[in-house]
């Protein structure tokens, strides 16, 4: 009887343990450390199959770069609530469920390259804070296809590379006026136009390393780097397969011209709300210290002038005892 009940006691520990720590016991560490005054986890080249779900739920940064992770589903981020970064480069990515990024609000910076997703989330493109998204080295996907269907995206993207995506043509996404940083590097691009580019009126650097241009109309090329030249994108112009001496010079389609005008329109409302916010909340903060000296001061005074007021009626009272009996 006695053996008997050690035993159920024994089993109903290790049940108890497997349903509680037993999990994250098993479960590969990730060191933890504070990144930028962030909490980030470090789980670079851990072997894991599984996004991991024993990291502290406050977690704001998760680095799984160099993994064995196959798929991402909803139920795998929720824990997370506070996300910031996620990386999650050079897995075995091959699904992406929809509603994985829903919910993600503070995820700033996502990186999924180098996997084998056939699908990306179009929901990614709306999430309120991203701002770099690198999508490299996704040979298999849908990308041009869910940024089209995305556009107008919403995201305050800034980074953008779908650099050797074997894509063969750029996304026309429309306006996205926050959009800095695009690389495109490592595509052979059989479709090249002004089109493409129209409505990215932030853009300041393009990355065109290693990419080659076959297309129909040879002379789309010329009129997109002279697009790209007058808008002073830094970027390294595209070798055409014509001479540009072979290519007369058309005036831009009426439609591209609008496309810029809008984005910049948007552009510098964009640009003065964020300068009102680092101005006005600095001013706010001066003036709040200001007050706060101020009143400092102010109480500082009038404790002196009553000490000195009781200074003052003590040293009358002292020198003129009778004065006020009489
Ligand atoms: C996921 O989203 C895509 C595009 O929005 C849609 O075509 C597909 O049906 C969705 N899949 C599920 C399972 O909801
Ligand atoms: C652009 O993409 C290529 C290939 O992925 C990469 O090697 C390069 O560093 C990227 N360039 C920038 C400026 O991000
Ligand atoms: C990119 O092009 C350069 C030469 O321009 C070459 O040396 C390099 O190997 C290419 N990279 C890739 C990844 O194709
Ligand atoms: C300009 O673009 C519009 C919309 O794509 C198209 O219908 C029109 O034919 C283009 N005009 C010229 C002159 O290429």
């Amino acid at each position: 009887m006695n053996v008997n009940f050690c035993l159920t006691l024994t089993i109903f520990v290790v049940l108890i343990e497997s349903f509680t720590d037993g999990t994250c016991n098993n479960e590969i560490k990730c060191h933890i450390s504070k990144v930028r005054s962030m909490k980030g986890a470090d789980c670079y080249d851990r072997d894991f199959r599984e996004f991991p779900q024993c990291i502290r739920s406050d977690i704001e940064i998760i680095d799984l770069t160099k993994n064995r992770i196959k798929q991402l589903r909803r139920s795998d981020l929720e824990r997370y609530k506070y996300l910031k970064m996620l990386y999650l480069q050079d897995n075995f990515l091959i699904k992406i469920e929809n509603t994985t990024f829903n919910d993600k609000t503070d995820l700033t910076t996502l990186d999924l390259a180098n996997n084998g997703m056939s699908k990306i989330p179009q929901n990614i493109f709306h999430l309120p804070s991203l701002q770099s998204l690198y999508l490299s080295q996704n040979t298999n996907t849908n990308i041009v296809e869910t940024m089209e269907r995305a556009a107008p995206i919403t995201s305050p993207l800034t980074q953008c590379d779908i650099s050797f995506c074997e894509i063969d043509r750029l996304p026309e996404i429309g306006i996205l006026p926050t959009l800095v940083k695009y690389n495109i590097s490592g595509n052979n691009l059989n479709e090249l136009n002004v089109r493409q580019f129209s409505g990215l009126c932030g853009l300041k650097y393009l990355i065109t390393l290693n990419v080659t241009i076959t297309l129909e109309d040879p002379c789309q090329c010329w009129n997109t780097n002279r697009w790209l030249k007058g808008k002073n994108v830094e970027f390294k112009p595209f070798e055409c397969e014509l001479k540009e001496n072979l290519c007369k010079e058309v005036p831009f389609n009426k439609t591209d011209l609008v496309a810029y005008e809008k984005c910049s329109i948007l552009l510098r409302e964009i640009t003065a709300k964020s300068m009102l916010k680092k101005i006005l909340i600095p001013v706010l903060v001066g003036l709040i210290i200001i007050c706060i000296g101020i009143g400092y001061y102010c109480r500082r005074r009038k404790k002196l002038n009553k000490k000195a007021l009781y200074h003052k009626k003590a040293l009358y009272e002292d020198s003129a005892p009778m004065a006020e009996e009489i």
